[in-house]
Parts: C-alpha cells; structure tokens; sequence
C-alpha cells in the first residue's frame, strides 16, 4: 500500500496518492482533488508543483546534481559531444556507434534553408534582435514542412532532425545580417560545432581555420545548456505541444520564453552588468548593496535559482572552462576578474547566504562568447541552440504519454460578481 497523504477541510478530510519518483522525490497527486472536494491548489509560479513526471533530466537543487538520462552532467561535458547528447535525451539511452554515425550523417545533410528563407532576412532590420529573428524563421519553417506525410513519431523525429541541423545555419545568418556579410552556407564536411563556427566567423574571400579550443568550449557549452527539467521555456514548449501545435509552432514558444531576463535572456545581462560595474570603477561592493536594496530595482543577474539552493553545477563547469578557454587563446578579459570579485562578495554576504543565491548557469557563460567574439545580443540565441535537443526531447515524452492531456490550469477567481450593464447616458 503507498503512502497517503490526508488533506483535512472544513467539511471532510480527502486523503490523495503520494507519487514517488526514482530519486525518491514525493508528490502529492491531486489529480481529482477538484472533482472529489470542488477545490483546487493554488501556486502561481508553479514553486511547489509538479507539472508532470518526467525520465529526462534529474536536479537535484540542494546537493547541486544534475543528470541527463541518469549521466552526470560533469562526465557528459567532459566526455561526450553535443550530438551525442541530443540523441541521450530524446532516445533515453546513448547511442552505439552506428547509431551515432547515422544521426550525424542525417543532421549534417540537412544544414541548408530553403532558398526562400534566407529571403526573409532582408526584411528584417539591421539591428533587429537575434531572437526575434530565431523565433520567427523557426515558426515559418512549418510553412515548409506542412505537407510532410506518415506516422505522427516519425514526422515529429524528421522535424527534430530539420531543427538541429537548420537552427545554427539560422543562428548564424541572423549573425551575418547585423553585421552586413555574406551569408555563409553549411558544409558538410566539418562537424556540428565547427560548422557553426564557420557561418559565423568565415568570409568567402580566404579559408577559414578552426581554433579547436573554440570547438571543445562550445560543444561543452551546448551540452551543458541541454537540458533542465521544467523550466519556463520547456514547461512552455510543453504546454503548447499539449494542443497538439506542430514542432516548430512548440520550439518557437521555447525561444520565446527562454528570451526572457530572467531566464536565458540573463546571459545577456549578465555582460551588460558586468560592464557597467567595470565602467563604475569595478566597485564590486557598491552593486552587491543595490542588489540587496529591494528600493533599487536591482538584480545580480546569473545569480539565484529557483530549484538550486546550492551551486549551479554547471556554473562551476563554465567558471573553470572560462579560465581554460581564455588561457588557451591568451585573452585577458577584465570582466572575469569583475565577474569573480562579484561572486566572492556575495558568497560572503548574509543577505545572498540566507537565500541561498549562488552563481547559475548564466554568470560566466557570456564571458566565454565573448572571448569567441559572438555579440552580446546573441548570448541568448546560443543558450537556444543548446536548449534545442532538450525542448525536442519534453514535447516528444509529451507526445509518448497515452494519458497526455492539454495543458489547462485553474484559477481562483478574484473579480466582480455578477451585475447588470448599465447604458452609457447611465455611467
Ligand atoms: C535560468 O529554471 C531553470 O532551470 C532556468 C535555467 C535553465 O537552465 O533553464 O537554469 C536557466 O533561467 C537561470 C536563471 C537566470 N536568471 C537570472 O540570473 C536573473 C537573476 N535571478 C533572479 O531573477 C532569480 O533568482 C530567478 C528568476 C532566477 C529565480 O527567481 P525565484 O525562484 O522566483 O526567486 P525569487 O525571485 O522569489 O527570489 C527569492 C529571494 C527574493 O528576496 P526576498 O523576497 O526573499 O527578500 O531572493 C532574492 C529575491 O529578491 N533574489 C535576488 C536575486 N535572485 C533572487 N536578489 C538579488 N539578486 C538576485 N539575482
């Protein structure tokens, strides 16, 4: 017999299922509360709910874990590749050498937009945001895709394939527009990291010659941005895929969320930050006081999580990759040095203690795309291109489900009652 769980209310005591999971994590399942009492639970936030259960990715916030398919995300940055890992999470097991092979050949042979697409950058404007850009050729893809044919599993996995390939082409020539070169077409003779590196960074009048250093730090960048249960963009990616919307319709919504400043747009802030406390004489001291000054309207971005109250393992990840990778391509760049005077000031202050508010997965990364000479506006749409494999790998568990339903919340309803219209000579 399970354990229980007894909720006692004014008229009658309701007593629900306790779920657990293989980590031994618990939840209450009040799948029939509102039938059963006519109540509901109330979590704006979702701080203490559980959208659904999930195989994917485990966190555990208090001791800093993080797994992909039960793989510690320390071993999978060191030891695995970014294509690797996208076959992990939506197949839930690592590939074989063949396996892997044939996933790579099938990525890499789908590189190129539709003519027609790369049209649709000349209408943006030269200094239009990267994301807005991403966002809107990832939804027109659908338009291109629409009269693909067969089993539902098997349409969805080709888009998935389609996604990986064409999102750093997409990236890329979003890159290319802002700054007025030509568009630099995939090659299939370079592999997935370098490729990108190649249509960001190469010009068709002289070859172009890969730092390898550069290739190791994003492949471990990308995995590292993989996955991370249900975040804001993946429970949106989610929620979307629940009505049934098209891949490209569901990943959109993700990229959507993930801009936000206080999820993946943090990357961003997080150098803007950085150099304004650079450009304010590097006065560490001065901005920790702001951030705790509610008045102030200040945050430290990269700093705080909603599930880790421990260190974000991947901060500490980038934080030592950051100085391997700026070692390595002997680049001095005084933001770390702000960046790792700020931390050391909050890890010693009560204020960020008590709250348990260390360095995430955003502090350090945009110091690393900037030593890679990527635009800061583009920090964001780099977080994407990792994020991708796992948003495709939720809306595929999604879709696996039998019992998947749509995704449609309550509320508790703080309005006028009912009253009568009343005509406007009468107001
Ligand atoms: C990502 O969910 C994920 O997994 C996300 C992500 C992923 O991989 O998908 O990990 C990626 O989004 C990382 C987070 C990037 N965002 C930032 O770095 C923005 C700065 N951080 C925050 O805005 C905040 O910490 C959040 C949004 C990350 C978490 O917000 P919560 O969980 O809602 O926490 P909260 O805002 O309720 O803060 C709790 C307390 C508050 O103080 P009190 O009301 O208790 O007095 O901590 C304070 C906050 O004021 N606080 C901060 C702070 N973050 C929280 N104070 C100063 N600086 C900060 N950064």
């Amino acid at each position: 017999m399970g354990e229980k769980a007894k909720i006692i209310l004014s008229e009658h005591e309701y007593e629900a299922d306790v779920v657990v999971g293989t980590e031994g994590e618990k939840g209450i399942d009040v799948i029939h509360l509102r039938r059963d009492t006519r109540n509901v639970v109330l979590d704006p936030g979702f701080v203490n709910t559980a959208s659904c259960s999930s195989a994917i990715t485990f966190i555990d916030g208090e001791k800093g874990i993080l797994r992909y398919r039960g793989y510690p995300i320390e071993q999978l940055a060191e030891k695995s590749s970014f294509l690797e890992v996208c076959w992990l999470l939506m197949k839930g097991e690592l590939p074989n050498t063949a396996e892997l092979e044939e996933f790579t050949e099938e990525i890499t042979t789908h590189t190129m937009l539709h003519e027609s697409v790369r049209e649709f950058y000349a209408g943006f404007p030269r200094d239009a945001h990267p994301m807005a850009i991403l966002a809107s050729v990832v939804c027109s893809l659908s338009a291109f895709y629409q009269g693909d044919v067969g089993n539902p599993e098997d349409i969805t996995y080709r888009n998935s394939l389609r996604l990986l390939a064409k999102l750093p082409t997409i990236a890329a020539w979003a890159y290319k527009k802002s700054i007025g070169q030509p568009f630099m077409y995939p090659r299939n003779d370079l592999g997935y990291s370098e490729n990108f590196l190649y249509m960001m960074f190469g010009v068709p009048a002289e070859d172009f010659e890969i730092v390898p250093e550069m290739v190791d730090v994003l492949n471990s960048l990308l995995i590292i941005h993989a996955d991370h249960e249900q975040n804001c963009s993946t429970s949106t990616v989610r929620l979307v895929r629940s009505s049934m919307a098209n891949l490209f319709a569901s990943i959109t919504s993700g990229i959507c969320a993930l801009w936000g400043h206080r999820h993946g747009g943090a990357n961003q802030r997080v150098v803007e930050m950085l150099q304004n406390i650079q450009k304010d004489g590097g006065n560490a001291k001065k901005y920790i006081e702001m951030a705790k000054d509610k008045k102030s309207g200040f945050r430290l971005m990269g700093f705080g999580h909603r599930v880790y109250k421990n260190f974000d393992p991947r901060a500490k990840i980038i934080k030592e990759k950051c100085h391997d990778f700026l070692k390595a391509i002997d680049c001095k760049d005084p933001l770390l040095d702000v960046a790792i005077e700020l931390e050391e000031a909050a890890l010693n202050d009560d204020y960020f203690k008590e709250r348990n508010l260390y360095p995430n997965v955003d502090f350090y990364s945009g110091i690393i795309y900037r030593a890679m000479g990527i635009p800061v506006p583009a920090f964001t749409v780099m977080f994407a291109l990792g994020r991708l494999p796992g948003w495709i790998a939720h809306a595929i568990e999604l879709n696996a489900d039998p019992k998947n339903k749509i995704g449609r919340p309550r509320q508790i309803y703080t309005g006028s009652t009912e009253r009568d219209f009343v005509d406007i000579e009468n107001r």
